[in-house]
């Protein structure tokens, strides 16, 4: 009797932990579900936890469609559910939201050559584990599956270097900031230089590649010139500052060496 009691107790407490009552899978009625399926109708699940996207908040119904509140009709077409993209139909359903990198991807090589093989955006940042991407992405390994790396190389050494520089002037806007001085404007150009910059390489063509950047730090380098200006002003008050508290000093050891001096004659004469 006692032992059906314990196991009523352990199967209630079972059916309470089942999926729809874990806390963290309560999100959507995608990620609930998906959650408790085997194999890759599962697997997205954890994948997209790591993900870029899931730190910015885009969860599975903003990519793939969907109601993501209704158990019955989240994946109905009527809802919008847009089901997994065809190979080539990947660079539109990423373009929804990446508009500008889709235009220079879709008028570079890969774009052109997406019926014969070119790669798309899943080839090179997966699909559910999406990370913040940066030029390591650009190497022998992944850059030589379809083709040699040659170009590859060629491309990659441009944007290094152009990278590199578009990293320090942000870091100098970044201590003239805290200093003091406004540096709005100048952040401004540069966000909108790193946002054109970071799309360049979608075109993947290395002499568009070559101009670009060439054009991308001819403008960086008027806001370095800018900063070597500003620095410059603050070398020269630093100066300035350090003559004013020179006089001063001087003239605090002075009126002490006068004020002595008359002291001293006031007690002579005393
Ligand atoms: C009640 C369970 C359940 C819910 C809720 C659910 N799915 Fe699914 N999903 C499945 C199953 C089972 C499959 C595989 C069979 C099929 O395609 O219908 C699937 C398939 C898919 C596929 C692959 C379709 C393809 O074309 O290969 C995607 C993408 C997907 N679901 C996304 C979603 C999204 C987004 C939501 C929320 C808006 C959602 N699912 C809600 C169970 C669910
Ligand atoms: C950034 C957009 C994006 C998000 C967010 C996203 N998916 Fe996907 N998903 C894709 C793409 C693209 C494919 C097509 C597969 C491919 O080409 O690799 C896909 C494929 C799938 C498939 C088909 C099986 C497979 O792996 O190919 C399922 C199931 C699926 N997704 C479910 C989900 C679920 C569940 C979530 C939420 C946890 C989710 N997806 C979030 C982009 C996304
Ligand atoms: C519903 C809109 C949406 C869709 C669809 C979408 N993304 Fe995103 N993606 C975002 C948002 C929002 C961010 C975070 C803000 C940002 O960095 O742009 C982001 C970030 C990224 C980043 C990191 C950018 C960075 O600089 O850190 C990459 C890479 C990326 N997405 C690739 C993809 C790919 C590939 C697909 C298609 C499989 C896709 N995205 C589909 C909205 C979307
Ligand atoms: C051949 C590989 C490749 C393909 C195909 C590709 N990307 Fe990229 N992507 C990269 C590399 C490499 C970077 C980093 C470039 C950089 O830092 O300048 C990047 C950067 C990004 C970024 C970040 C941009 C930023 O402002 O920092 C986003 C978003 C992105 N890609 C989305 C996409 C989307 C959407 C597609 C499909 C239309 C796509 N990518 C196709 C390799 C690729
Ligand atoms: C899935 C296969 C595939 C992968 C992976 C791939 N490419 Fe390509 N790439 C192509 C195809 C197809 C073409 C068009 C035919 C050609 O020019 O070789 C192409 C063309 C190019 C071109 C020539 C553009 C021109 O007009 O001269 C460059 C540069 C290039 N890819 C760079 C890269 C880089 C960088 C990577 C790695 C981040 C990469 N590719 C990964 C398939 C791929």
């Amino acid at each position: 009797m006692s032992r059906v009691v314990i196991w009523s107790f352990l199967l209630a407490c079972f059916v309470g932990l089942s999926p729809t009552s874990v806390a963290f899978a309560a999100d959507t009625v995608c990620i609930e579900c998906h959650g408790g399926q085997p194999g890759p109708l599962g697997a997205p699940i954890a994948e997209w936890r790591t993900s870029v996207h899931a730190q910015n908040g885009i969860s599975c119904h903003d990519c793939h469609g969907g109601d993501p509140t209704d158990f019955a009709s989240a994946m109905e077409p009527e809802q919008g559910f847009l089901g997994a993209p065809d190979y080539s139909d990947v660079p539109a359903f990423c373009g929804r939201c990446h508009v500008g990198v889709a235009e220079a991807y879709q008028s570079g090589a890969h774009g052109q050559a997406i019926e014969s093989g070119g790669a798309q955006c899943v080839v090179c940042h997966g699909n559910h584990a999406i990370q913040k991407p940066g030029l390591e992405l650009i190497n022998e390994e992944n850059c030589s599956q379809c083709h040699s790396y040659d170009r590859a190389a060629l491309i990659r050494l441009s944007l290094v270097e152009t990278d590199t520089m578009v990293a320090k002037v942000g870091e100098d806007l970044e201590r003239l900031y805290r200093l003091g001085f406004a540096v709005d404007e100048m952040q401004g150009t540069l966000f909108n230089q790193r946002n054109l910059f970071h799309r360049i390489f979608h075109g993947v063509d290395v002499e568009r590649v070559r101009q670009e950047t060439a054009a991308v730090q001819a403008e960086v380098g008027k806001i370095s010139n800018e900063v070597a200006e500003i620095d410059a002003t603050v070398g020269q008050r630093k100066l300035w500052g350090s003559v004013v508290i020179g006089l001063f000093v001087l003239a605090g050891v002075i009126f002490m060496l006068v004020r002595k001096a008359y002291e001293e004659e006031e007690k002579g004469g005393g």
